[in-house]
């Protein structure tokens, strides 16, 4: 259980996040979106401790995080995992060590174990037998691959992911997402991932909060987005005709009709030649 109450956090006098109330939901993945420069990244490193914020509380389980000691926050760290854009892998160490380096920070393991546990966690990530590969040698979705194993290695009940699917191609994109969704139910993880994209958003956004210049401007599912009425929000999302065509779409198939301010007949195409079939001719 996370939950953040009234979260500020700003620099050199200029507020970034200006009071930020979200309670991710358990277990699940918590999207936030939110066009660049909105605090998406400020909004995470406060959460796992890389910035102190200026007030408010971030409640792990019910203790607050902030107000924490040293090695109370250690504590809590050893449960979250990370995976920060661009993978952050260690450029100069293959797989296999990229992934054992929290196991020698927070364990006590052996060797043994600690190999075996990497092979677990590469398996998971379909990259069973990269373990010597140095990360020059990988693709992009392989790298973000190895950032996912290396961030569950400790078998974390929180993992918070930043912008996954920076640098990656659609299709490689869907399957990142959908690995980290997996990942997030099969272990019962509380995952919070940044993104823009607008396919994570509609394919894994159980819960998902709007972030506009600092606040929380709207939160819901990947189903009350489709009607959300919010103007930032529609205009964020449905950025181009082609995402407000699909969403007039979906609104069609749930409720048999589309904003009032779109036409119905337009979108249809009921009167566009095109998609009428042609007459059938009347041989008889
Ligand atoms: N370390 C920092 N020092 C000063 N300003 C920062 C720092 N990190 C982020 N900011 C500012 O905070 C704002 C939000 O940034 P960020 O959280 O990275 O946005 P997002 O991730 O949503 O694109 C930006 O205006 C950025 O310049
Ligand atoms: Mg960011």
């Amino acid at each position: 259980m996370i939950e953040v109450k009234n979260l500020r956090k700003g620099f050199e006098g200029k507020a970034v996040l200006k009071g930020v109330d979200v309670t991710m939901q358990s277990g699940k993945c918590n999207l936030i979106i939110g066009s660049s420069g909105s605090g998406k990244t400020v909004f995470i490193k406060c959460m796992v401790g890389l910035f102190q914020p200026d007030s408010g509380q971030i409640l792990y389980n019910g203790q607050d995080f902030t107000a924490m000691t040293v090695e109370q926050k250690k504590e809590v760290r050893k449960e979250i995992g990370m995976l920060f854009q661009g993978s952050a892998l260690f450029s100069s160490m293959t797989v296999e060590d990229n992934i054992i380096f929290p196991l020698d920070m927070f364990t006590t393991m052996t060797r043994r174990q600690k190999l075996d546990r990497v092979n677990e966690v590469l398996d998971r990530v379909n990259l069973k037998g990269a373990n010597k590969k140095f990360p020059a040698e990988l693709s992009g979705g392989m790298m973000k691959r190895v950032g996912i194993a290396r961030a569950i290695v400790l078998n974390p009940k929180y993992l918070f992911v930043d912008e996954p699917n920076s640098g990656l191609d659609p299709q490689t994109s869907g399957l990142i997402d959908k690995l980290i969704q997996e990942i997030t139910l099969e272990y019962g993880i509380t995952t919070v991932i940044n993104t823009h994209d607008m396919n994570s958003v509609m394919e894994i956004g159980d819960h998902i909060v709007y972030m506009y210049q600092g606040e929380k401007e709207w939160e819901g599912n990947s189903k009350e987005i489709i009607f959300s009425k919010n103007q930032r929000l529609n205009e964020f999302i449905f950025a181009s005709d082609f995402l407000r065509d699909a969403k007039d779409m979906r609104m069609l198939e749930e409720t048999g009709k589309v904003s009032e301010d779109r036409n119905m007949q337009q979108l249809t195409g009921t009167n566009a030649p095109d998609l009428v079939p042609p007459p059938k001719e009347n041989k008889a």
